[in-house]
C-alpha cells in the first residue's frame, strides 16, 4: 500500500447495529484467481475481485511479470501467456500471500526475480516457503530467510513436503511450483487449511488429487482461461457479525459471502459464544459456495477457540477479540495454540492485547494465544500496528465504549477493506 498520511477515524459510542451490507471480494480467491489466469490460454474475466489493496497488489506485480491485466471497478481481465522476466524487483506492499504464492510461481520460470516488500512483510518469515522451492530445485539467496530475497528459477522437480506449520499459503506456494514442475508435487496437511487454491485449479480446467490429507499436482497442465466471480470475503464479514453478537439488539445481514466449508469455523464459534446465526445458501454448487449469514445478538457467553480449530479461524480471531470486549464485564475469550498470530502483519497477539488494554479490557498474553477478559470499555487513542485487521476490530469494539475512542492510522483498514469505515457508520447510524 503506498504510504498516504496517517488518517485518525473517531469512533463515536453507539447503541445500534442494524441492516444489511455487502463485503470486498474473498481477497484468498482473488489473489488464486488473477495468478492462475496469468498461467491459463485465453482471456479470463474475474467480477466481485476484492478491492483491497492486497489484490491490487497481486495485479501490479503480474503485470511487471508480464501478465496482460486490465482493472475496472467491475471486473478484472487477465489475458494469461504466462510469466516473463520482471525488469525489476517486485514489490508486494503487505501482502503475504502476494509473495509466497507468486514465489511458487516465479520459481518454475527461467529468470531472476527479487521480491520485496514493506517493513511488516520484510519482518516475516519466508523460510517456509524458501525451503520447499529450494528442495524443487529453485536456487534462492535471502539474508536470514526474509524479504528481500532472490528467486533464480528454473526447470523445477516435484517434491512431497509436509509444511512444519498448518498454513495455506506454503501449501499454495508449493501446489503452484508444482503445476510448472516436472512429475507429482505432493502436500501433506495435517491440519487442513483453507482450499481455495485446490479449487481455483480445477476451475480452471486442471487437475487436484486429495486423498487422506495430500493434495497432488501433476506438472505441464494446460489452464484454460474462463469468466469467474469472487464471493464476498468472510474474514470481512466476521467483523459486522461481531458487531450485531455485541450490540444488546443487534442484527446484521451480510450478503453474497463466500461461505467454503474450510473457512465457516467463525460461525459455528459466533454460536457458541452465544450469537442467532443462520445461513442461506444461493449457490451451494459454484467452486466456491456463497451466501447471506443473518446474525442477531443473543446471550453472551465465555467462549473458548481450541488449538485444533484456530487455522479455520486464523483471521477470524481479531474480529472475535472485539465480540469479547463488548460482552458483560467478566466475560472471557480464551485462544491458544494460535503463535502464527505472532507472525502476520503484525504481532497480532501483542498488539491486539496493546490495544483492548488500552480501552480497558483485562488481556493475559501467551506466546500462543491470549485470554481477554470484558471490562467496561473507555475513550481511548489505539495504535493498530499498521495491521488492518486490528484496525477494523479496535472500531467494532469502539461502539460500546462509554466516550470516543481514535484509531490513529485507520487508514490500513483498506489493505483489505477500502469503505470499512463508512459502513459501520452506515450500521450504526441513529443510535
Ligand atoms: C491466506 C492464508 C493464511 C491467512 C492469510 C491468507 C491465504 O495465512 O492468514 O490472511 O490466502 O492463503 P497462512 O497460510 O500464513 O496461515
Amino acid at each position: 500500500m503506498p504510504t498516504p498520511a496517517v488518517t485518525t477515524t473517531t469512533i463515536a459510542p453507539s447503541r445500534r447495529a442494524a441492516g444489511r451490507v455487502t463485503v470486498p471480494g474473498d481477497k484468498s480467491i482473488s489473489h488464486r484467481y488473477a495468478m492462475l489466469a496469468a498461467l491459463a490460454d485465453g482471456v479470463t474475466t474475474i467480477r466481485g475481485y476484492s478491492t483491497g489493496f492486497d489484490c491490487r497488489t497481486t495485479l501490479a506485480c503480474l503485470r511487471a511479470l508480464g501478465a496482460g491485466v486490465d482493472w475496472t471497478p467491475e471486473v478484472v481481465t487477465i489475458a494469461g501467456r504466462g510469466l516473463a522476466s520482471p525488469a525489476a524487483p517486485l514489490d508486494c506492499e503487505n501482502s503475504g500471500t502476494t509473495m509466497r504464492l507468486l514465489a511458487g510461481l516465479a520459481a518454475g520460470y527461467p529468470f531472476v526475480t527479487t521480491f520485496t516488500g514493506d517493513a511488516s512483510l520484510r519482518r516475516r518469515p519466508m523460510r517456509r516457503v524458501i525451503a520447499p522451492l529450494t528442495a524443487m530445485g529453485a536456487r534462492i539467496e535471502s539474508s536470514n530467510h526474509r524479504a528481500p530475497f532472490t528467486i533464480h528459477g528454473g526447470q523445477l522437480h516435484g517434491i512431497a513436503h509436509a509444511p512444519e506449520v498448518p498454513s495455506a499459503q506454503i501449501k499454495s506456494c508449493v501446489l503452484l511450483a508444482g503445476l510448472l514442475a516436472e512429475g507429482t508435487t505432493t502436500i501433506e496437511e495435517r491440519t487442513p487449511t483453507r482450499d481455495h487454491t485446490e479449487r481455483a485449479i480445477e476451475t480452471f480446467n486442471g487437475r487436484v488429487v486429495v486423498s487422506r490429507g495430500a493434495i497432488s499436482v501433476e506438472g505441464g497442465q494446460r489452464l484454460q482461461a474462463l469468466d469467474l466471480r469472487v464471493p464476498g470475503d468472510i474474514s470481512g464479514a466476521a467483523f459486522w457479525c461481531a458487531l450485531a453478537a455485541g450490540t444488546p439488539g443487534g442484527r446484521i445481514t451480510i450478503e453474497g459471502v463466500g461461505l467454503n466449508p474450510t473457512r465457516t469455523g467463525l460461525l459455528e464459534i459466533l454460536r457458541r459464544a452465544g450469537a442467532r446465526v443462520t445461513v442461506d445458501h444461493a449457490e451451494p454448487s459454484a467452486p466456491e459456495a456463497s451466501g447471506a449469514i443473518h446474525v442477531e445478538c443473543g446471550d453472551w457467553n465465555h467462549f473458548v477457540i481450541a488449538p485444533e480449530e484456530v487455522p479455520g479461524v486464523i483471521d477470524e480471531i481479531p474480529a472475535l477479540a472485539a465480540l469479547a470486549a463488548m460482552m458483560p464485564e467478566g466475560r472471557t475469550l480464551t485462544v491458544r495454540g494460535a503463535e502464527e498470530l505472532r507472525v502476520k502483519e503484525s504481532d497480532r497477539i501483542a498488539s491486539l492485547a496493546a490495544g483492548f488494554r488500552a480501552m480497558g479490557s483485562e488481556v493475559t498474553e501467551f506466546d500462543d494465544g491470549f485470554v481477554l477478559t470484558a471490562r467496561p470499555l473507555h475513550g481511548a487513542a489505539v495504535d493498530p500496528a499498521h495491521d488492518h485487521r486490528l484496525a477494523m476490530a479496535f472500531a467494532i469494539a469502539a461502539t460500546r465504549a462509554d466516550r470516543p475512542v481514535t484509531i490513529v492510522g485507520s487508514e490500513v483498514a483498506a489493505v483489505s477493506y477500502p469503505n470499512f469505515m463508512e459502513t459501520l457508520a452506515h450500521v450504526t447510524a441513529g443510535a
